[in-house]
């Protein structure tokens, strides 16, 4: 804020920065639709777990609603904490599996599996991967699995049976708003998803793998150094 109390606002954002803002905003809206759904289905009555999840989901559209016009510079550095990825990831799981029923949403973890990073971060990096796989898959499964390597660090797949990507399109999958004819076809996005998961493999200096077969499913890898 300035002297006479004016959050500064540059109105020039670039498209990038507007469509990472918007996918952001996207992701927490569609996570407490699902757990406001299922809560109106099974007439639950409101319970301190499900307000406590909401308000995190509401805080992070909140700091992302924040952001918005500020300069990079002005924006906080993230606090690095220590992350139970079992924890996490079942969070996750546990999540898309309300708003895709039709699936079968599984975990496999060796132990328990810890690291130090950003929460928020490493969430997004997860949710972006089982969001797609949700998204792109109609019946089947989806299944996150994650194990330490003693040569690769941390081993992060999420696998799912949905419609595959073409040998064609799987160059360009991590470009801004690259989306696949396929994929334009079946749901609605931004094509931001999968940039916003490169940029935070690069900032880990972690790798990301794929393998995929048209109409069988895909497999997107991530090693992160531990
Ligand atoms: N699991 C998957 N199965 C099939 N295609 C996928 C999968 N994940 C990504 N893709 C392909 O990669 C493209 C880019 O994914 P990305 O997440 O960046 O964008 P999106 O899902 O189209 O939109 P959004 O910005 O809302 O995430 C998708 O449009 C789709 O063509
Ligand atoms: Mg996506």
């Amino acid at each position: 804020m300035d002297d006479d109390g004016i959050i500064p606002f540059t109105t020039n954002l670039d498209p990038k920065k507007w469509a990472t803002t918007l996918h952001k905003i996207k992701t927490p809206l569609t996570i407490i639709k699902g757990q406001l759904d299922q809560a109106l289905r099974n007439n639950e009555p409101s319970s301190q777990q499900l307000i406590k999840e909401l308000l995190a989901e509401v805080n992070k559209l909140v700091g992302t609603v924040n952001d918005i016009g500020q300069n990079d510079d002005n924006i906080q550095p993230l606090a690095i904490q220590k992350i139970y990825l079992n924890k996490l990831a079942s969070f996750i799981i546990q999540k898309f599996q309300l708003t895709n029923p039709d699936l079968s949403l599984s975990l496999k973890i060796d132990g328990e599996i810890f690291i130090y990073d950003n929460e928020d971060r490493i969430y997004e990096l997860l949710v972006n991967l089982v969001e797609n796989a949700c998204k792109y898959t109609d019946r089947g499964y989806v299944s996150v699995e994650i194990r330490r390597d003693k040569e690769h660090g941390l081993l992060l797949s999420v696998t799912d049976t949905g419609i595959g990507i073409s040998k064609e399109d799987l160059p360009h999958i991590f470009e801004t708003f690259y989306r696949s004819p396929q994929a334009k076809q079946k749901r609605a996005g931004y094509g931001m998803g999968l940039y916003i998961v490169k940029q935070i493999i690069e900032i880990l200096h972690g790798e990301i793998e794929v393998k995929s077969t048209l109409q069988q499913g895909s497999t997107f890898l991530v090693k992160l150094p531990l």
